[in-house]
């Protein structure tokens, strides 16, 4: 099979940016990028300033390849039909509702789309998981391929994929590794390989690994397990910091310079966000119930309940070290997305600390460089019936406007901006003795003596 046409389903965070390196780096493939969301489809043939997803560098890959051999479409049926391999990015949430709600992977996406893919194909196909899903899901997808469409082969892969946002574009330029799981079969050993020549165009060949469908398909899983472990544990080690004295960056230094520990992923924080650490952590801990594993699966969950735990103490340090002689109860919010360098918001601590403090009474102002207006009010409104107004709540477009009148200031995520800011020249001039709360103890350098600076 000759590789000549790439379409991958689902044009968000994973399909934009996985794509645009991937045309970039194989000029004689043609990718199309196919969503049902027309809009987002629309933005990404737009203005390349105001991508759907904002990722340092991808402006420029998208300039370069965009109309020559990368392109966005809605043509979903057409687009899948013309390609040899199908890639399928497409959002796997937690289930709101039916069995496993709560806990397990929605998989209704990834059906639909397999549906889709079965319906629209009149040649044989190779179809890859890149989206993040439960083990032994690539039997599913088979069982509803082959059931709609008897007629065509299908060769089904995982390959997981790990970039962090942020810092996508090198990721996917430098990955660890790349990790392609197919069957052992001759047909299911043609597939990885024609994936591993895509790959080897950019990613030395021993950091491309193959396995087992099932094994790349737990790894994902296991990798986000582990990384957000380890956020848990620093952030519970936070709390006994706070008793007696120790400092959190000094333990995080100690710990981290031993080898085998290493220095990565032990900064403390307000509670890790983004879309997947908690929804893969409980489809972890559904998929180690389901096989009844109990004593495994809670040991998983207590890396989410740690991580709910970390916010609530945080909101708790706010409001108990909050100025009771203030009338106005205002407080500026800095930084609504999950970590610096991304526009995306999903489970980001911002969202369940205001909605704390809007809950004790306190006014919030907001702001961030990337997360526009609408999506922080969306983000607010959907984890709570209690409707939030702009009474409640402001959004500002500079890190000045949040700050005026406020008698506290809370920065949440890392980003440089805040580092940056004058932050002694911004107390000496508040009216109020400003309070600082800071979530990843980012000024410590800069403000550990002055009295109304508080940390994690
Ligand atoms: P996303 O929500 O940004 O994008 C998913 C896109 O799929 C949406 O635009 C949606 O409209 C589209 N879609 C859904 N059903 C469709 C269908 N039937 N046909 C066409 N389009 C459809 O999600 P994401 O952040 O890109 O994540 C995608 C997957 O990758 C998830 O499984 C996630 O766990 C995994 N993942 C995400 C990241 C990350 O950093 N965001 C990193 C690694 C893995
Ligand atoms: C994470 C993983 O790092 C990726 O490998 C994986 O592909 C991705 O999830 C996924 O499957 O979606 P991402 O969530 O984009 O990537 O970003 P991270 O850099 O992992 O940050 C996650 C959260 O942990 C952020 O809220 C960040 O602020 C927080 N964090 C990170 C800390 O609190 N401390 C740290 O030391 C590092």
């Amino acid at each position: 099979m000759k590789i000549k046409d790439i379409c991958c389903i689902g044009a968000g965070y994973v399909g934009g940016p996985t794509m645009a390196v991937i045309a970039l780096k194989c000029p004689e493939i043609n990718i199309t990028v196919v969503d049902i969301d027309s809009k987002k489809i629309e933005a990404w043939n737009g203005d390349v300033d105001k991508l759907p997803v904002y990722e340092p560098g991808l402006p420029e890959i998208i300039k370069k390849v965009r109309g020559k051999n990368l392109f966005f479409s809605n043509n979903i049926d057409s687009e899948i039909d013309k390609a040899q391999i199908i890639f399928m990015a497409v959002n796997t949430p937690t289930k709101t509702e039916g069995e496993g709600k709560g806990m397990a992977a929605d998989l209704k996406y990834v059906i639909a789309s397999a549906k889709q893919i079965a319906k629209a194909s009149k040649t044989d196909k190779i179809v890859v998981e890149k989206s993040t899903l439960p083990v032994r899901t690539a039997e599913k997808i088979k069982e509803t391929l082959e059931s709609e469409n008897s007629n065509v082969k299908f060769e089904i892969l995982s390959n997981p994929e790990f970039l962090a946002e942020g810092t996508a574009i090198n990721d996917l330029f430098k990955s660890d590794r790349v990790l392609i799981g197919g069957e052992s079969t001759k047909s299911g050993k043609l597939a990885i390989n024609e994936l591993v020549k895509i790959y080897s165009k950019w990613i030395p060949r021993e950091k491309i690994l193959t396995t087992n469908v099932w094994s790349s398909e737990l790894s994902k899983l296991a990798s986000n397990a582990m990384l957000a472990q380890r956020l848990s544990s620093i952030n519970s080690l936070s709390s006994i910091c706070e008793k007696t004295g120790a400092k959190t960056d000094e333990v995080s230094k100690a710990i981290g310079m031993d080898k085998r520990i290493g220095s990565e992923f032990l900064k403390v924080s307000t509670g890790f966000g983004g879309s997947c650490f908690k929804k893969d952590i409980l489809n972890l801990v559904y998929l180690c119930s389901y096989y009844g594993l109990e004593e495994i699966a809670e040991y998983w969950h207590q890396v989410v309940k740690i991580n709910d735990y970390q916010r609530t103490r945080f909101s708790k340090k706010i409001i108990q070290n909050f100025n009771e002689k203030f009338i106005n109860k205002k407080i500026a919010i800095l930084g609504w997305s999950f970590k610096s360098d991304t526009n995306d918001s999903r489970e980001s601590s911002s969202i369940y600390i205001s909605r704390q403090l809007i809950d004790e009474g306190f006014l919030i102002n907001v702001y961030d460089p990337l997360v526009n207006e609408k999506r922080i009010y969306d983000d607010i409104n959907e984890i709570s019936d209690k409707k939030v107004d702009n009474k409640s709540l402001k959004v500002f477009k500079t890190v000045d406007g949040a700050l005026k009148n406020v008698n506290s200031a809370v920065i949440i995520n890392d980003s440089k901006e805040f580092k940056e800011l004058k932050w002694k020249k911004i107390i000496s001039e508040s009216k109020n003795s400003i309070k600082i709360f800071d979530g990843r103890n980012i000024l410590i350098d800069i403000l550990e003596d002055y009295p109304y600076y508080f940390y994690l």
